[in-house]
């Protein structure tokens, strides 16, 4: 076909994918979940309040939520065979190919949970992911710590579950800082969805050959991993930090950008859809401020962070290329902050985002409408030839 452009080259049933769970609009930098403005979310709700909104398309009844509640608190425990899937990794392996490689295994516990036509399995695989995700992403944590998976608390909230199993030890009890706990939950709900991105637009293709919900979200956590994508945040830090040990300076690293070396992007910039600027990325930077002045951290990448911001949205250069902070910009200062390693970002990413996948994949899976995806593609290679002859059997 003539004429196709690269937005009408997606999937081969539809030029886009239709769904009811998150508004974007990329110029008035707006983004709603199920209607509600990311800032009312943000401000008003709780994680799993926010995952029963995105999966269920409604604010949950007071007994709705501490139902959902208690259900996710009593599936944190994953299989006693699971948890030796560590001792087969190195202690050195990215925390996010663990992810992706014990929810993939996850799925081999639950052999019914293949069946993408039973609710009720659906409903329980939608539970024991909410449950197990964080704490296989803890465990992936620790592991690389060299330090003993501590077992779930389940008088703990969401939240203060996942702190306390990365960062409670054996030797003493764990206190909650509430600090942390709140800028957490904040930092969860703003990832907790974003329409068609490239690890949901996974999760839905490989969800459409009717492949089970464990092995959809596996493939998501690793289209998250890429630095283009969801591992961005943790290229932020990097970015920072390489700033900071160069004593170079802000305005000489945006001219190694802006003159395209090698390797050199502002990470943490740019945005496939936001044109005007991320919603999030506002939100995030003022729980950045707020969260180290109350942990009395003062973080020199910070005040890199904000110069670097000021210095490219007064550029031409990336004015006219309408770059602007994504969520991923400061994410990772207050990561930092609160004792999360580097590379624990992506997988704290992967967490926020799994209520959306969750929801994406029931969407898709209910729909009646849905086909198998097959993405179209426009050929460009050689027209039809002729077998050379007298060639060789090869
Ligand atoms: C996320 O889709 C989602 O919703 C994703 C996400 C979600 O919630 O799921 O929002 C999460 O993935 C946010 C994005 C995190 N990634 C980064 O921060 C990595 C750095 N950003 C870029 O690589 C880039 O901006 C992308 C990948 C995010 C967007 O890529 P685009 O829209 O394809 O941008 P482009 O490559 O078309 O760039 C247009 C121009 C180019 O310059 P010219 O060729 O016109 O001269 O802008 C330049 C690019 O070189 N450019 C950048 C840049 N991003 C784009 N130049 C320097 N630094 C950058 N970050």
């Amino acid at each position: 076909q003539t004429g196709l452009t690269t937005l009408d080259v997606g999937f081969v049933n539809t030029a886009a994918t239709r769904s009811a769970i998150t508004y974007i609009d990329g110029d008035k930098g707006i983004l709603r979940y199920r209607g509600y403005n990311i800032a009312d979310v943000a401000e008003h709700s709780s994680f799993l309040e926010t995952a029963w909104l995105l999966i269920y398309g409604e604010l949950p009844t007071a007994e709705e939520l501490e139902a959902f509640d208690k259900r996710v608190r009593r599936h944190t425990l994953i299989h006693e065979d699971l948890r030796r899937i560590f001792d087969a990794l190195p202690h050195d392996a990215h925390p996010m190919s663990v992810l992706s490689s014990a929810v993939s295994a996850l799925s081999t516990y639950y052999e019914k949970s293949r069946g993408v036509n039973d609710p009720d399995e659906i409903e329980l695989s939608t539970i024991r992911l909410l449950s197990k995700l964080p704490v296989i992403a803890a465990y992936a944590h620790k592991k690389s710590l060299g330090h003993a998976f501590l077992y779930p608390d389940n008088s703990l909230s969401f939240v203060d579950n996942f702190l306390r199993l990365n960062f409670g030890t054996m030797a003493e009890p764990y206190v909650v800082n509430p600090v942390v706990s709140k800028a957490l939950e904040r930092l969860l709900i703003l990832h907790a969805d974003h329409e068609q991105n490239a690890s949901t637009s996974t999760v839905r293709l490989v969800g459409s050959t009717e492949s089970n919900i464990f092995s959809s979200i596996s493939a998501g956590i690793n289209a998250l991993y890429g630095p283009l994508h969801g591992g961005a945040n943790e290229a932020v830090l990097e970015m920072l930090q390489e700033i900071k040990d160069s004593g170079e300076g802000v305005e000489k690293f945006v001219e190694r950008v802006k003159n395209k070396e090698p390797g050199v992007r502002l990470m943490g910039f740019g945005h496939r859809v936001y044109k005007s600027f991320d919603p999030r990325a506002q939100l995030v930077k003022e729980s950045a401020d707020e969260v180290l002045e109350a942990l009395g951290v003062q973080d020199d990448l910070l005040d890199i962070a904000k110069e670097l911001e000021a210095v490219a949205l007064a550029d031409e250069y990336f004015i006219s290329r309408k770059l602007y902070p994504n969520v991923d910009f400061y994410t990772g200062v207050i990561y930092k902050a609160m004792g999360f390693p580097p590379r624990m970002f992506t997988v704290l990413f992967a967490i926020g985002r799994l209520p959306g996948w969750i929801a994406h994949w029931r969407e898709m899976n209910d729909d009646p409408a849905t086909r198998i995806g097959r993405p179209q593609q426009l050929y460009t290679g050689s027209p039809a030839r002729e077998w050379p002859e007298g060639r060789p059997e090869g």
